[in-house]
This record gives C-alpha cells, sequence and structure tokens, in this order.
C-alpha cells in the first residue's frame, strides 16, 4: 500500500538512538539481501567519512526485513561502528519508500543516498559533498557526464536504460531533462529542499520525484563508473518498468494544470482519472455483452441491457478495487468487506443510472438541450458521482 510521506513525519526509528553529536550529513543505504556486501559498504563509507565528516555524520541502513538478515548482521556492526544506525522495516516494502523512510529518521541537513551492493563507488562522495558545500541543493553521481560510464553492460541493458530515460523525456520532460542520469539513485539532496513536499514515489526511481516535487534551484554532477555487482543479486524486475512508467505519469499529472487545480480544490486528480479509464473499459464490456446477449443470442432488449450494465459494474469493481483505489481497499484486508465494496459499488452505480435518465430528460425536455451534448452532460456528472460517493462510501476515505 502506498502513502504520502512527508520528511517531517518521523516515524520507523532506527533501532539505535539517534546521535548526541551535530549532524551534518546523513547517507541512507537501502538494502534487500545485501548480507554478503553489508560489512565491506559499512567498512568503506565509514573509512571515508570518518577522515571528511568526523563525526559529523551517520551512515543509516534501511533494511526491508531481508530474509538474508541483513539487518541483523548490520545491527551487529554498530559496536564498531558508532556512526551507524539501522532500520529494519516490517511493515513497509520498497526501494524508494525505504529511502524517504532513512530521510525522516536522518538528522542531516543534507541528505544522501547509495546502493548497498558497492556498484556505487564510496569515493564519488566525496565529489558530490564538494559540490553541496559549493551551494547546490542536489548533486548527483552520473553515469554520462565525464568520467561517467558503465563497467560492462549488454546492449540490450543499455538500451533498456537510454529506453526507460527517453520515456522520461517524452513524458516529463521539464524534470528528467535537468540531469544527465535521471535514473541514477545515487545522490546527496539539501533537506530543506524537499522538507515541505508531499513525496508519493512508486518503485525505484526516487529521484525523478526529488526532481519533480522539491525546490531543486541549482544542481551538479559528479561522473561515476556503474561496477559490476561482486556479491548478492539485483533485485530489478519487469514491475520496475510498469512502476516506472505509472511513477512519470503521476509526476506528469501532479505538475501539470490540473494537478494545480485539483490541489487547490483538494480534488484527486489522479484517482479521478484512473476512474475514467476504468470507465471506459466498462463501456467496451458493456457494448460487447449487449452486442452477444441481443445480437448473438437474441435475449430480448430489457434483458440483454441489464446483464450487461451488470457485467460492466462487476468489470468496473475489480479494476477499480485492485487499482484506482487499490491502496484503500488494502487497508481493509478481510474478504467479507470486499463483498460488501461490490455491494455498495453496485448500488451506488445503478442509482448513477437513474440520475443517468433523469439528467438526460431534464436536458433534453426541459432546458432543450442537443440530445447527443444532453447524453455527454449527463454521463459527466454521473460519473463524478460514481466517482465521488464511491470514494466516500465503498472505499471509505
Ligand atoms: N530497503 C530496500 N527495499 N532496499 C532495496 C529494495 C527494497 O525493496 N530493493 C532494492 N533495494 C536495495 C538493494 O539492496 C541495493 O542496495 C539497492 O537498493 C539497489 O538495488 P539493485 O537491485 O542492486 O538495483 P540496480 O543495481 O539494478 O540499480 C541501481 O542502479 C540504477 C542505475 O541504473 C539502483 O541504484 C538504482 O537506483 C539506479 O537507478
Ligand atoms: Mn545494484
Amino acid at each position: 500500500s502506498r502513502k504520502p510521506l512527508w520528511l517531517d513525519d518521523r516515524k520507523g526509528n532506527p533501532s539505535n538512538p539517534k546521535p548526541l553529536y551535530p549532524v551534518l550529513f546523513s547517507l541512507v543505504v537501502p538494502t534487500y539481501n545485501e548480507g554478503s556486501n553489508i560489512h565491506a559498504i559499512v567498512q568503506r563509507l565509514s573509512q571515508l567519512l570518518d577522515a571528511a565528516l568526523p563525526n559529523a555524520y551517520e551512515l543509516i541502513i534501511v533494511d526491508d526485513d531481508s530474509p538474508d538478515q541483513t539487518w541483523e548482521q548490520a545491527e551487529s556492526l554498530i559496536a564498531e561502528y558508532p556512526n551507524l544506525r539501522v532500520m529494519r522495516r516490517q511493515h513497509e516494502r520498497g526501494l524508494s519508500t525505504a529511502v524517504i523512510r532513512g530521510w525522516q529518521a536522518a538528522q542531516g541537513e543534507i541528505l544522501g543516498v547509495i546502493d548497498g551492493d558497492l556498484q556505487h563507488p564510496p569515493e564519488a562522495l566525496m565529489q558530490l559533498l564538494a559540490a553541496m558545500e559549493q551551494g547546490a541543493d542536489l548533486a548527483v553521481a552520473s553515469r554520462h557526464v565525464d568520467g561517467g560510464g558503465v563497467s560492462s553492460w549488454s546492449a540490450s541493458r543499455r538500451f533498456l536504460s537510454r529506453g526507460a530515460q527517453l520515456l522520461g523525456l517524452v513524458l516529463l520532460p521539464q524534470v528528467v531533462s535537468r540531469v544527465s542520469d535521471p535514473m541514477s539513485g545515487y545522490f546527496l539532496v539539501r533537506r530543506g529542499a524537499i522538507a515541505g513536499e508531499v513525496l508519493d514515489p512508486v518503485g525505484y526511481k526516487i529521484l525523478i520525484e526529488v526532481l519533480g516535487r522539491g525546490a531543486i534551484a541549482e544542481i551538479a554532477e559528479v561522473g561515476y563508473v556503474f561496477q559490476e555487482r561482486e556479491a548478492g543479486e539485483s533485485k530489478v524486475t519487469w514491475k520496475q518498468y510498469f512502476d516506472y512508467l505509472q511513477h512519470l505519469l503521476r509526476l506528469r499529472i501532479s505538475s501539470g494544470r490540473l494537478g494545480r487545480l485539483g490541489r487547490k480544490l483538494n480534488f484527486p486528480v489522479a484517482r479521478f482519472l484512473k476512474f475514467g479509464v476504468v470507465g471506459l473499459s466498462g463501456l467496451a464490456v458493456d457494448m460487447t455483452a449487449f452486442y452477444l446477449l441481443f445480437s448473438v443470442f437474441s435475449f430480448g432488449l430489457t434483458r440483454s441491457a441489464i446483464v450487461a450494465a451488470e457485467l460492466a459494474i462487476f468489470n468496473n469493481f475489480i479494476w477499480n478495487d485492485r487499482w484506482t483505489f487499490g491502496d484503500l481497499s488494502q487497508q481493509q484486508p478481510q474478504k467479507r468487506l470486499v463483498i460488501k465494496r461490490f455491494l455498495k459499488f453496485n448500488i451506488i452505480c445503478t442509482m448513477g443510472l437513474i440520475l443517468n435518465v433523469l439528467l438526460l430528460n431534464l436536458f433534453v425536455n426541459w432546458l432543450n438541450v442537443n440530445p447527443y451534448v444532453g447524453k455527454l452532460m449527463a454521463i459527466a456528472v454521473v460519473t463524478l458521482w460514481n466517482f465521488w460517493i464511491n470514494l466516500k462510501l465503498s472505499w471509505r476515505v
């Protein structure tokens, strides 16, 4: 389930207490099954930072309850590395939210993130920190500037990576074109640039969220070579590509005119658009079923229409429950409630249908509107009705 996250909402504290010394820099290391890398990365980062910022930094491991017990290994390192803090998350998963949870617990004015598998060379931190010191709001380690690159990627992986970047440039040019490597998971950001914003990333690409929602004026880039993994394995699957697309679309909407209007009116624009898409799929189901029942199987007109409409309602319910309101459904996990939601949805949509006919009559017979324009107006009102009442009653926000 997804929830918007504020930086100043400090939940889920690391297992050990916050440091007593003033922290300037907080570096989050998200991990999932990195047991074979954890000691090495903590050692290398500590060595570097002990020299650069003695006792003014903290390392925050955010582990999602890894089956290989990375968190336990990390905790056992605290005795040796006092600037280390460990957060074990048992009720939430995902790279982006792990990073934000780490930042929420962080004390530093400069926040950072680095992979826990040593594919991001720790040495680049020195240049990133220097860039922040010189006034950058965001310092990104990039594979695509001088000194940057990938070690030995296959043509297909390069293609996928560049394809994803291109997609971002098309869908979200103002954001994605601001850095050469928008996919980077290795960067530092000034706390003040993102503290006031609600962060709501999907999946892997936290940098895009920071760029899209933060108040970032000055950006610096530092080249680095993406190392091969020596141990453990990558967690990237096809789902990450899908999440990425969804993330881009969501940022696109919220940064556009519609999104601004929605925020002003406190109306969930993205959710409503999803509801609309589901509604269109319902229209297709309705028409197809009606055709089959009426023309192919020769059922009566009314019976065909009712059965087809009910199938469409069923279709819409399934998609809305899993997608449009998926996060809300997951907050009420008992099976019986699904039936309850479905019955409410059904009743509300049926009332919507009646409303539709009434409005059509009102527009056409009383207000002399053109019947097709009237029909469109009725559909618009009923879609809003179905959305709003279902949001409030069936999925309860
Ligand atoms: N807490 C937590 N929860 N950590 C996670 C999760 C999760 O669900 N999924 C992955 N991680 C951690 C991994 O343990 C690793 O430390 C880091 O996040 C990156 O995951 P990898 O699976 O190793 O990703 P990658 O090597 O393919 O991708 C990296 O390079 C990209 C550049 O192409 C990441 O750094 C991306 O952020 C980066 O964009
Ligand atoms: Mn990796």
